[in-house]
């Protein structure tokens, strides 16, 4: 198991305040950030990181809303860092997200869910590579 997984806060949570209060929430459950910045993807670059969900009807829209504003990406550090991060923020619907996750605080919808986070220690490490060079973490 690796103690790294890769997150993103997503445009909805930005454009509505949340972004602080999520961090918070990392930061509380014991999460280090050893990488942090705010970006805005292009629609290539976001269909570039999401080219494994190109087949789904979600795509296109899913590309734009990522594309939509800005984001911010993130690399935290905890002891099985993907399992215990996936249990914080919670179902990708937040309409079945448990009490108490980040996505049932602050998601919107199954496409507007407030954060994205890695589901596999692969992509935890492919998805951290597509936004971190060696020299920004820490
Ligand atoms: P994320 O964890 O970032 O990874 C893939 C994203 O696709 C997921 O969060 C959702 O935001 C989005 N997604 C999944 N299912 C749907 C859907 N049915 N409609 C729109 N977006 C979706």
């Amino acid at each position: 198991m690796s103690r790294h997984t890769f997150t993103m806060i997503k445009p909805d949570a930005m454009k509505n305040g949340h972004a602080g209060a999520i961090i918070d929430r990392f930061i509380k459950e014991g999460f280090k950030i050893v990488a942090l910045k705010m970006t805005n993807l292009s629609t290539d670059k976001a269909g570039e990181f999401y080219a494994i969900h190109k087949e789904r009807s979600f795509y296109g829209e899913l590309v734009e809303f990522m594309s939509s504003g800005p984001i911010i990406a993130a690399i935290l550090e905890k002891e099985n860092a993907v399992t215990a991060f996936r249990d914080l923020i919670g179902a990708t619907n937040p309409a079945q997200a448990a009490e108490g996750t980040i996505r049932k605080s602050f998601a919107t919808s199954v496409g507007e869910n407030a954060v994205h986070g890695s589901d596999s220690d692969e992509n935890a490490k492919i998805e951290s590579d597509f936004f971190f060079s060696v020299l920004e973490r820490f």
